[in-house]
């Protein structure tokens, strides 16, 4: 079983210092190499994909969202069909930051999904709860809620991500994070169910041991490549049981 390390960088990471930072990856991964059975992604800005050439060959590229139409006059926005011809081949959908801060709305995340699926382009749908309060019934139910409109037999990436977790140094516990993953798994039996919101290399250690869990989507500590690299190192670990 295939276990994911997903960096998403934001605005962060301007197009020079991507060069820096593949570098500085690369000599990490080139000192202490990676099983292939964890797949590392980073997803930079539109802007620094170009700039990612030197990075290590299995470390794969993501974009952070994309256009809901292949082509046309949209101003602004960039196709998915263009993502394979620029080596990139996952997209981040339904992060919070752009579903609150850009008022996507699930019917958009869903024509997005569908355009990459077939540009062959694997999506990363994020979804999770603002109510760190909510029973664990009212949780499931509202990530089921943000996941209505996706097939449940298609082969995609799903990361739970509370968004009261995000950034916060504030994490579910592991039952938590098992239960409404599994619940998730349930639902969409071939998807891989990620976590996301504040996985750093110190907590990525036991977070990794949780069984319904297939990796990670990290925001902060993947700005680091020494950081990401140990992220990655300790999902490792989880495969091997060491
Ligand atoms: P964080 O961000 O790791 O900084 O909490 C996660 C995310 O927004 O995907």
């Amino acid at each position: 079983m295939n276990m994911y390390c997903i960096g998403n960088w934001k605005e962060n990471i301007s197009p020079s210092s991507t060069t820096e930072y593949c570098t500085a990856l690369n000599k990490f991964l080139e000192k202490d190499p990676i099983s292939s059975s964890v797949i590392m992604v980073i997803a930079p800005s539109f802007l620094a994909i170009p700039y990612t050439g030197e990075i290590s060959q299995s470390v794969y590229r993501s974009a952070q969202n994309c256009s809901t139409n292949a082509s046309g006059s949209f101003t602004g926005e960039i196709s998915p069909s263009w993502f394979r011809e620029v080596g990139v081949s996952f997209c981040i959908i339904g992060h919070s930051e752009r579903r609150i801060i850009f008022h996507e709305t699930n019917e958009q995340i869903e024509k997005k999904f569908h355009l990459l699926i077939e540009k062959n382009v694997m999506p990363i749908v994020c979804v999770g709860e603002n109510d760190k309060s909510m029973s664990d019934k009212k949780r499931i139910d509202f990530v089921y809620s943000q996941l209505k409109c996706f097939p449940r037999n298609k082969n995609f990436l799903i990361a739970y991500e509370p968004i009261w977790a995000i950034g916060t140094g504030d994490i579910p516990s592991d039952q938590w994070i098992h239960k409404v993953s599994l619940a998730i798994k349930e639902r969409f039996p071939k998807a891989a169910v990620l976590y996301g919101g504040s996985v750093n290399p110190d907590n990525s250690k036991t977070l990794a041991e949780i069984p319904s869990i297939q990796g990670f989507l990290i925001g902060g500590a993947s700005l680091d490549p020494l950081g990401f690299h140990s992220i990655a190192k300790n999902i490792e670990k989880s495969i091997d049981g060491v």
